[in-house]
């Protein structure tokens, strides 16, 4: 089983748009996957058509320390199509940001209810949200491999770092090392920018960004209205050709030659090091050359996730949020 989280605290990058899509393609290619949505948005839920309100259980009811009586995984899922399964959400999940805190264990919650799974999958794909705190960091400890989608901007190029800064931490405090690639997302092939951008990150990120290349398309955003993956509502568009090469190429990389490539010490320090070189130098060239400035994404974030403001401030510090503990065994 590979448990692979989708993650970038930057707002509105593709993450959902990939956890569905390339859990669908994986299914479509016989894969047993769950997906599990990690996220109080409720996005990924609500994307295939499950009304989150609707719910008399979610994944919040699994992971929250306040039960009566134990909710195992296997309780809440919602078969989607064949081999296809999700684990919905809604927004008490975000209630568990302050019930985690404090709690021993607090980072441990996911990955135990993954492991106690009695049904068999595959592949187990996470949500996450677009921020860093216990969601997040629960997410990436029940992690071997982590998709960190960015749709070329600063902004997701500052996530991608601010990313592998925590995976790092956890790869210190877990001794052992998560697999992290970057998956470029809303690729417009028109312009000129995009192409002297897309050259320099795979130029930087080499064997830790995927072949494949998400092209920005209008399918992909309309299948979402309409509660299904791109490949149920037209199947001929760009989007689901494109996710079902990443899930060829995710399957591909599971053998053991390319595995062991990627996962050997440094994946994430790699790509640590080649982010913060590529902000500095290559992606300021590019952008002045194309006369492009950046302005943050501030109107998704006040009317986004509601504790983004709490997410920053944990970013800033991650060590004296989560692991300062000496009861913890981390
Ligand atoms: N390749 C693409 N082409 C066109 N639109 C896309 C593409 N990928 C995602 N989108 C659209 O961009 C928006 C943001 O995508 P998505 O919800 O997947 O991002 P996210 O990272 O999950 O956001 P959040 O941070 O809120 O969780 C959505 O409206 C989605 O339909
Ligand atoms: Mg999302």
């Amino acid at each position: 089983m590979r448990i692979i989280a989708i993650a970038n605290q930057k707002g509105g990058c593709g993450k959902t748009t990939t956890a569905i899509n390339l859990s669908s393609s994986l299914a479509l290619k016989g894969q047993r996957v769950l997906l599990i949505d990690f996220d109080p948005q409720a996005h990924a839920t609500m994307g295939l058509n499950v009304m989150p309100s609707d719910l008399e259980k979610c994944i919040y009811d699994v992971i929250t320390p306040k039960q009566d009586e134990e909710v195992i995984l296997d309780e809440i899922l919602i078969p989607i199509k064949d081999t296809f399964d999700l684990a919905p959400s809604n927004i008490t999940l975000s209630l568990l940001e302050q019930e985690l805190t404090g709690l021993k264990g607090r980072e441990d919650r996911l990955y135990n209810a993954i492991q106690g799974l009695v049904a068999e999958y595959d592949y187990v794909i996470i949500d996450c949200p677009p921020s860093i705190g216990h969601l997040c960091f629960n997410a990436l400890r029940a992690a071997d491999e982590v998709i960190i989608p960015i749709d070329m901007s600063l902004f997701s190029l500052r996530g991608v770092a601010k990313l592998t800064e925590i995976i790092l931490m956890l790869n210190e405090k877990l001794e052992r090392e998560i697999m992290s690639r970057a998956l470029i997302t809303m690729y417009d092939a028109r312009t000129r920018y995009s192409e002297t951008v897309l050259e320099k990150v795979k130029d930087e990120f080499e064997k830790h960004v995927f072949e494949t290349v998400i092209r920005y398309n209008i399918r992909l955003r309309e299948s979402v209205d309409f509660g299904q993956p791109v490949g149920d509502y037209d199947r001929h568009a760009i989007g689901h050709i494109d996710y079902e090469n990443l899930a060829d190429e995710l399957i591909r990389s599971d053998a053991a030659d390319t595995y062991n490539s990627l996962k050997p010490k440094g994946s994430a320090h790699d790509i640590l090091q080649k982010t913060e070189d590529f902000i500095e130098s290559g992606y300021r060239h590019v952008s002045t050359e194309y006369g492009y400035a950046e302005k943050e994404d501030t109107a998704y974030y006040s009317s986004g996730s509601s504790y983004s403001d709490m997410i920053e401030a944990i970013a800033a510090n991650p060590s004296a949020y989560s692991f300062s503990d000496p009861e913890d065994n981390y």
